[in-house]
């Protein structure tokens, strides 16, 4: 992703470049961008070791995550999770050639933790340290796997849905977004109205897995150009539970999970075949937590195949936060050398523009 942000939000991209070194050997990787503290260890491309220590339960009995309480836990958390991600990956401080840190978007307070402490383990080794775009690191998700851009790249998390044409290593051009919520906040608004638990995401796929999709017809309501949306969905689920009686409700909580998914799932699959096609691309991945959907990946599966696409699906465990993503985006971005990093700030908002990085359509590939 390169930026024409200004002031002091500052993608990484654009603040490596101001002083790039080369790295080799292990990089640790710290991601704090929201209530998951995490630290890896990559090497070469190859995850040595990922620990990520949710915050859920902490954020389950507010119904959301609390950007103070997160911050506060990151500060507690960091300095064990980093130490087991060494000791995880067989290496000790004199290993380590770099830090990578998350530096936006997320929750501000949530993401200077985590680049405090990396500027701190970074310039008391004079190491370089590799800021690196959340957004970039989702994407980087699928180099675990050897994927070769160019290709469509469907994020999709709790705070963002868009779909990335990924040209070379880690930069992207925004070809399409969603237009209200991000995928991942309907599925967890639509679990607090079936009554799962914070975030529902993952519940509700659970749910969904035992539900007849066929069961509620939700409207598509969705954007005929390449937005997504998905506001309307969620209000269809209210009004469809609001609409039954509360034992015939009850009755059918997994087919209503399974239909509402289903909804979601077609809009995404639709979309992200339709910015391939548009593009040209043959290659397709996925990315974010919404990634771990299991109908997702399925339904994405299936078409990707009849549509002769080539999809990526990244593992489970670098789908939803983690540092290990970190690691493989910081494997394609530049170092910036020790102490010049100090300056470097946290942003909260990615400040994405539709064509970053204006690229010339291209024949299928
Ligand atoms: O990427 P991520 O861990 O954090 C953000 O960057 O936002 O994504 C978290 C989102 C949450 O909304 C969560 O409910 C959703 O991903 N999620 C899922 C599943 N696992 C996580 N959504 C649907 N099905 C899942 N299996
Ligand atoms: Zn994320």
């Amino acid at each position: 992703m390169s930026s024409g942000r200004a002031g002091r939000a500052r993608p990484a991209a654009d603040a490596g470049r101001r002083g790039a070194v080369p790295v080799a050997g292990p990089i640790l990787c710290v991601e704090t961008s929201c209530d998951d503290t995490s630290a890896a260890v990559v090497e070469a491309a190859q995850v040595r070791s990922s620990i990520v220590s949710s915050q859920n339960e902490l954020h389950a009995q507010f119904g959301g995550v609390v950007p103070e309480v997160a911050s506060r836990r990151h500060t507690e958390l960091l300095p064990t999770v980093v130490a087991e991600a060494l000791v995880a990956a067989g290496r000790g401080w004199d290993d380590v050639a770099a830090v990578a840190v998350t530096v936006g978007p997320g929750l501000i307070g949530s993401l200077l933790v985590g680049l405090a402490a990396a500027k701190a383990f970074a310039y008391a080794r004079r190491l370089p340290l590799i800021p690196v775009d959340h957004l970039q690191g989702h994407i980087a998700a699928n180099y675990a796997l050897g994927v070769e851009p160019p290709f469509a790249c469907l994020v999709a998390s709790g705070g963002h849905t868009l779909l990335a044409v990924v040209e070379e290593g880690v930069s992207f051009r925004v070809a399409a977004r969603t237009m209200d919520d991000a995928a991942g906040e309907a599925f967890d608004k639509g679990a607090r109205l079936l009554g799962l638990g914070y975030p529902g995401g993952k519940e509700l796929d659970a749910l969904a897995a035992r539900g007849d999709a066929a069961f509620a017809a939700f409207p598509r309501a969705v954007p005929r150009g390449r937005d997504f949306s998905f506001s309307g969905l969620k209000t269809a689920l209210l009004y469809d539970l609001r609409g039954r009686a509360v034992e015939e409700a009850e009755a059918h909580r997994a087919d209503i999970a399974a239909s509402y998914q289903g909804a979601i799932v077609r809009q995404l699959v639709d979309k992200t075949v339709a910015c391939a096609d548009a593009e040209g691309l043959r290659r397709v991945a996925l990315a974010g937590g919404v990634a771990a959907n299991s109908g997702l990946r399925r339904a994405m599966t299936e078409r990707c195949a009849a549509e002769g696409l080539h999809l990526t699906l990244p593992p489970l465990a670098l789908c939803t936060d983690n540092a290990a993503m970190i690691g493989l985006a910081a494997g394609h971005l530049p170092a910036v050398p020790w102490p010049d990093y100090l300056a470097l700030d946290a942003y909260a908002s990615s400040g994405l523009k539709r064509t970053l990085r204006p690229a010339p359509r291209r024949d299928r590939r």
